[in-house]
């Protein structure tokens, strides 16, 4: 265990965890797919995808890493055998591919924080149009993704310990406060109780297909789950740790984040007359007009603020997102550490440069078709495969690793060592039909749903 590293507290890995959960997942991709969604009936099936399935299965991604103390791929392998370690290599795959475009869309948060305290951003006069030629700047988005990649890989290599817990534990208490003190303000302007109304008061019928499969996507990306990040940070963690009453916090405030940001955004969007289902765009389009209302003073100060912090959130993202090919490098390899890091962050960032040039730099990438009629960008081509249905695939195989390869018992096992109330208890009863029952049925047949939806374009409206 010696080389490894781990977390020094208990504290200290929530603040980990939580902190790879919050990011852009919550405050931008959260609203604009709950805004494409249905806003409120959208809201409603993400919760419950969080409760019955992301829960249970971050309990199993947290048991998992800590009874193997291995990267994904090494843990797969250990409990499992070598085919199980397929699994893992996935996961890892996974993993770099999602951090291909995450640290994209970070750049753009990146940007913006800059050209809002240094620029004439909050001069505008429509934001709409200001993004769309914003994200098709190439140069200036090489820049700012460079770097923001470069802070990660410094993060990472300073170790789990000083660089992660650290960063998190004082970060996310003064994010959530800058929301709250938004939200109040951004419901006191004309017209903002509609988009209250359109985000909280569910009209069930919205309900599609598509609502499900997409929030379900959408609570595994949230919550850092199904490729192994949470095996890797499990693995940092000691036997005494309670994983339960870690993984009921850490599924609490990424929730409660997630929901604060659709609070804040769609009254706004509301009052200034935009439509909530503008896309990717719609956080930076909703957003800067609030903090142009406040002046140019009050208006950079808060406006930076709220977009470095964002840019801080998605910093303890990469991080558990880098981590993980580093732990699985390093622990199968045993290179060294810091240029493993680096090699890997360039590499990555290479591999999302197809991404960036997807947002209208390039045509050819950003009309992008998978079958007539679709139109859809080569970055949405990426978070789809490696995303949206990647994610919810490596958590179905993970249910059934559980439940017929390592078994519910030694799961239960693992998990009453620093719980010694869990054995009998409804929350393992909870745990275990949802990994071995809920979990493969539901995951397995919107994987499959997904698939024909997505990529042939069939219309199961009759589902
Ligand atoms: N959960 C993060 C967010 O919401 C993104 C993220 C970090 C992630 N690590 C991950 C997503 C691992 C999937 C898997 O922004």
């Amino acid at each position: 265990m010696a080389a490894r590293g781990g977390f020094s507290s208990k504290i200290g890995f929530i603040a980990a965890a939580a902190g790879s959960a919050v990011g852009l997942g919550n405050i931008w991709k959260f609203p604009y797919e709950a805004g494409e969604n249905g806003g409120a009936a959208f809201l409603f099936v993400y919760l419950a995808c969080m409760l019955v399935i992301g829960f249970p299965i971050m309990v199993g991604e947290i048991a998992i890493g800590r009874a193997a103390q291995k990267d994904p791929y090494g843990s797969y392998r250990q409990l499992g055998n070598r085919k199980w370690g397929i699994v893992g290599l996935f996961g890892i795959l996974s993993g770099v591919m999602i951090l291909s475009f995450y640290n994209v869309v970070a750049g753009w948060a990146f940007g913006y924080f800059y050209q809002i305290i240094f620029g004439n951003l909050l001069e505008v006069e429509n934001f709409g149009s200001y993004f769309g030629a914003y994200v098709s700047d190439v140069s200036d988005n090489m820049i700012y993704s460079f770097v923001f990649m470069i802070f990660t890989a410094i993060v990472v290599i300073q170790g789990v310990q000083k660089g992660i817990e650290k960063a998190s534990q004082i970060l996310m208490p003064i994010l959530l406060i800058l929301l709250a003190t938004l939200i109040i303000y951004s419901l006191t302007l004309p017209g903002a109780l509609q988009g209250a109304k359109f985000y909280l008061i569910p009209n069930f019928s919205d309900i599609s297909l598509r609502t499900i499969y997409t929030a379900m996507g959408q609570s595994f990306f949230s919550l850092s789950l199904g490729m192994g990040a949470l095996i890797t940070y499990g693995s940092y963690i000691s036997k005494k740790e309670n994983i339960i009453s870690s993984a009921i916090t850490v599924t609490l405030v990424d929730g409660l984040v997630a929901f604060m940001a659709g609070l804040l955004i769609f009254p706004l969007v509301f009052s200034q007359g935009q439509a909530p289902s503008a896309g990717p765009g719609l956080v930076f389009v909703a957003l800067p007009g609030i903090f142009q209302e406040m002046g140019p003073i009050m208006g950079r100060l808060i406006g930076g603020g709220f977009f470095l912090l964002l840019c801080f959130a998605a910093l303890t993202s990469t991080i558990s997102l880098l981590e993980v090919p580093v732990a699985f490098i390093v622990d199968e390899k045993n290179w060294p550490r810091k240029k493993v890091v680096f090699g890997l962050a360039f590499l990555i960032f290479l591999i999302g440069i197809p991404s960036m040039l997807s947002v209208g730099a390039v045509d050819g990438l950003t009309n992008f078709m998978y079958y007539e009629g679709s139109n859809k960008s080569f970055l949405d081509l990426i978070e789809d495969i490696f995303s949206n249905i990647g994610l919810p695939l490596g958590g179905f195989m993970l249910s059934l690793f559980v439940a017929f390869k390592w078994k519910t018992k030694r799961l239960s096992e693992e998990i009453a060592q620093g719980n010694p109330g869990y054995e009998g208890s409804f929350i393992q009863k909870l745990v275990n039909f949802s990994i071995t029952v809920i979990c493969p049925i539901i995951l397995g047949t919107i994987f499959l749903i997904t698939m024909l939806t997505k990529f042939l374009g069939l219309d199961l409206a009759f589902v």
